[in-house]
């Protein structure tokens, strides 16, 4: 499974793909604005590290605005995936984009039927909100599964990239699930490399190496 970062935090990004465990980086106009800075700056800077994927988002809302934008974003970089809403505009948008190659993460996904709907317009991508839904009460994770499922059954090319992750069992059971990708903050990155035991053994290990003589 892929790992993305869920950030425009380019130091968050820079930590993470040093250390060699990340594969990509979906932005959204939330993110981009928390930053205070311009977004094509942004965005070159992601690019240059070598990361081979990064979602940027147009704000468009009408079919000639997104694929407008679709075509600057995707001018900017090889390794930029242009993030398109669940609209209907989105889906004529999506269509076009990516009958001339600009490959397109399909956002803002609630329901196994929008999935459907990414997948037959060519999105690269498709991007379910789990945290979201189950902020209000709904099995994010259920809608994961029904995801996997009907790609499966027809054999789209459409990856599953599983978003608004907030801990890391959402990863986990994301990967059991056979989910293509997971995008998590960086703080949700950071607690998959960490465990308790890993330092307190590795506490051990070099207190007890001290009493190895040595020479
Ligand atoms: O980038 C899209 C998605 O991951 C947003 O997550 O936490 O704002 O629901 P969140």
């Amino acid at each position: 499974m892929k790992l993305f970062l869920d950030t425009a935090s380019v130091a968050e990004i820079r930590t993470m793909w040093e250390m060699g465990i990340l594969d990509g980086v979906t932005t959204n106009p939330t993110l981009v604005a928390k930053e205070g800075r311009r977004f094509e700056e942004v965005l070159r800077e992601i690019c240059a590290l070598g990361v081979p994927s990064v979602s940027a988002e147009v704000v468009g809302t009408s079919v000639e605005q997104m694929v407008q934008e679709g075509r600057h974003l995707r001018g900017l970089h090889p390794s930029i995936y242009v993030k398109v809403p669940m609209t209907p505009a989105g889906l004529r948008a999506t269509k076009t984009l990516s009958s001339e190659g600009t490959r397109v993460n399909m956002t803002l996904v609630f329901s196994a039927n929008q999935a459907l709907l990414a997948a037959k317009v060519g999105a690269a991508y498709v991007s379910p909100f789990i945290g979201r839904l189950d902020d209000q009460g709904q099995e994010g994770m259920a809608l994961i599964d029904e995801i996997v499922q009907v790609y499966e059954n027809y054999d789209f090319a459409t990856e599953v990239l599983v978003a608004s992750v907030r801990h890391p069992v959402h990863v986990l059971e994301a990967a059991k699930l056979g989910a293509d990708i997971a995008t998590m903050p960086f703080g949700v990155m950071e607690k998959l490399v960490q465990h308790p035991l890993t330092d307190l053994g590795l506490a051990r290990f070099l207190k007890d190496w001290e009493k190895v003589p040595k020479g």
